[in-house]
């Protein structure tokens, strides 16, 4: 490896997300619009592609390899990619292979995401409401979920619920969660609804329901002590001293994390999404399929790193949605 990938604001890049598709078997509604159209399967990159991108970015030092989508475990042969890249968690250059899941193929593909190196999941679930959980997914069952999950711990992996805060939609739910959550030893992360896409009558800001007020809540009923450690994403985490669980919050509107970004998206057609809250993106598919040769990759890498840019601009602190990105949230898995 010669020199790290570092961005214009000096910040080291060692996180990869990794987008495998575009599709996914749920709507959910702050994600998806109902009638989505999706990549021709033709624009996709292969399997082989993919790998020697990530590889590539293992190469110039990322250490952290999120497979995301749309819902990761849809894109047929993914378990070929994992196995693939379970070779740079055996050389020691990747310290964590992981995947953030809808849950939903949970129950027949755990055992083998365990088997490739996954020790820890971060799946989607924000209600135990079954009715609930049918509206915000459009799609999904909630017992396939809940079946998913129990795979999951089954097969060995640590799991981290992510949960979009949504205000009128799971406030009511929150310390059912929590203790939910804290009975199977599952560590717990709220996230702040981001304005992605296009919003087809859904009001983020609405159902906007920051996690300063869900914090003062959780205070009302536990005792939080601040925790020092981080994951290597967003997440700041509290212990509650009553439950002994984790809790996470992801905080883009209420707290900017930015200064602290270590991290770049790669979609399932090549771009490099250099920031989650901006359009700008780089075409990593020409320079991989123009030549065998590393370097293009590579010097294409390093010029997209160069552009990244210091933050995000979301705000909705004047009442309105600004900062808003087009893209849906699916096109980079978050
Ligand atoms: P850990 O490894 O557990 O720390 O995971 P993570 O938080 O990095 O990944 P996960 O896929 O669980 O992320 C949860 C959600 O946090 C994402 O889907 C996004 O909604 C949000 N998020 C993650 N990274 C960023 C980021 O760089 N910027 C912003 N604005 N939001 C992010
Ligand atoms: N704002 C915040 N989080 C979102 N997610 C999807 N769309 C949004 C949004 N608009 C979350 C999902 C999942 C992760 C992949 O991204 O709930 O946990
Ligand atoms: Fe990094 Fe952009 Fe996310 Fe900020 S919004 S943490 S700069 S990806």
């Amino acid at each position: 490896m010669d020199t790290p990938l570092i961005d214009p604001f000096a910040r080291p890049i060692s996180y990869l997300r990794v987008s495998v598709t575009d599709r996914c078997d749920f709507r959910c509604v702050y994600c998806m619009s109902e009638n989505m159209t999706f990549l021709p399967k033709a624009e996709l990159l292969t399997l082989e592609e993919l790998d020697r991108l990530c590889s590539t970015f293992v190469n110039m030092g990322v250490r952290k390899l999120r497979v995301t989508g749309g819902e990761p475990l849809v894109r047929k042969g993914i378990m070929t990619f994992f196995r693939a890249m379970q070779r740079h968690l055996e050389t020691g250059a990747l310290d964590e292979l992981t995947l953030t899941s809808n849950g939903s193929q949970l129950g027949r593909m755990a055992d083998e995401l365990a088997d490739c190196g996954v020790r820890r999941i971060n799946i989607s679930l924000d209600t135990l409401n079954e009715e609930k959980f049918a509206r915000i997914t459009r799609w999904g069952r909630l017992g396939q979920v809940l079946d998913g999950i129990e795979a999951a711990q089954n097969a060995g992996m640590r799991v981290k619920i992510n949960a979009v805060a949504l205000k009128g939609v799971n406030e009511d739910e929150l310390f059912e969660m929590v203790e939910w959550c804290a009975a199977r030893d599952m560590d717990l992360t709220f996230i702040e609804v981001m304005p992605m896409g296009d919003m087809g009558g859904e009001d983020r800001l609405d159902q906007f329901w920051s996690l300063k007020d869900l914090r003062a809540r959780l205070a009302e009923r536990y005792t939080l002590e601040d925790l020092a450690e981080r994951t290597g994403g967003p997440a700041t985490y509290v212990r509650l001293k009553e439950t002994g669980s984790k809790i996470g919050f992801i905080t883009p509107l209420t707290h900017n994390f930015c200064e602290s970004c270590n991290r770049v998206r790669l979609t399932c057609t090549g771009e490099l999404y250099m920031c989650l809250g901006q359009e700008d993106m780089a075409d990593l598919r020409a320079p991989l399929r123009a030549s065998e040769d590393p370097r293009v990759l590579e010097n294409a890498i390093r010029a997209a790193i160069a552009r990244k840019p210091k933050g995000h601009d979301f705000d909705y602190s004047r009442q309105s949605v600004e900062g808003q990105v087009s893209r849906h949230m699916s096109h980079t898995g978050g």
